[in-house]
């Protein structure tokens, strides 16, 4: 617990479970999914919310940064993809400004507000960079969940790139070792549904990503897919 000067309320350690249940982040994620499905894009709610959050978490306490360091990683995890309530087109830098007044008005002190607004902000392969450690935790766990279960469309023959790619990958994991200073992406990909280089086609800009991410955090990136190193 902290005091903040001036007006507002007191600072407070704003937990990742206080901002989800927050009516405004609840209603607004929910939406932005729905109005992704209306667009035909994979899905960006609940589950991508949660599992985003949990892996920018475990990438930043894997890596011996401080909890309350990790707690933000889980914050700007569960919000990042919010702006997509009001569009596609720059969702990340809506998304942050959405956030401010949200974290704001739950106590966060500035400082700490400053690093998920960051985070959120660029998390996007189109203008984001890696800004902060939270950032960086972000970008790695964002861009490397591909999973068949993003995929609303039921109808393989109507599958586009996007679709295909995520509908081949079978496991997805994000294996990072503190000690060696490795993050490593293991895929596991049914190659009958797409060849490897569909999938380089489309996250070969989010690779090069989270390559930068990671060299932020001082660590190396490396993918796996069925097994063979291919980064
Ligand atoms: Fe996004
Ligand atoms: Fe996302």
């Amino acid at each position: 617990m902290g005091r903040r000067k001036g007006p507002g309320p007191p600072s407070r350690l704003v937990t990742v479970d206080t901002v989800r249940h927050h009516p405004k982040v609840a209603a607004f994620v929910e939406a932005a999914d729905r109005h992704l499905a209306a667009i035909g894009y994979t899905e960006h709610g609940q589950r991508h919310s949660t599992l985003v959050s949990r892996i920018a978490f475990n990438v930043m306490t894997r890596l011996g940064f401080a909890q309350r360091e990790a707690e933000l990683a889980a914050v700007a995890g569960f919000t990042h993809d919010i702006g997509n309530v009001v569009g596609r087109e720059g969702h990340a830098l809506v998304g942050a400004v959405l956030m401010a007044p949200i974290l704001d008005e739950l106590g966060m002190p500035p400082e700490e507000t400053a690093e998920v607004l960051g985070a959120i902000g660029n998390h996007e392969e189109t203008h984001g960079h890696p800004v902060n450690p939270v950032s960086a935790a972000l970008i790695l766990a964002d861009k490397t969940d591909v999973h068949r279960s993003r995929v609303r469309n039921r109808d393989p023959a109507t599958f586009d790139i996007h679709d295909r790619v995520n509908y081949a990958v079978v496991r997805s994991f994000l294996n990072v070792d503190g000690p060696s200073r490795t993050i490593t992406l293991d895929l596991t990909i049914e190659l009958e549904v797409t060849p490897v280089l569909d999938y380089f086609e489309i996250f070969l800009q989010r690779m090069i990503m989270c390559r930068r991410a990671a060299e932020f955090l001082d660590c190396r990136f490396h993918i796996v897919i069925n097994g063979a190193r291919l980064l």
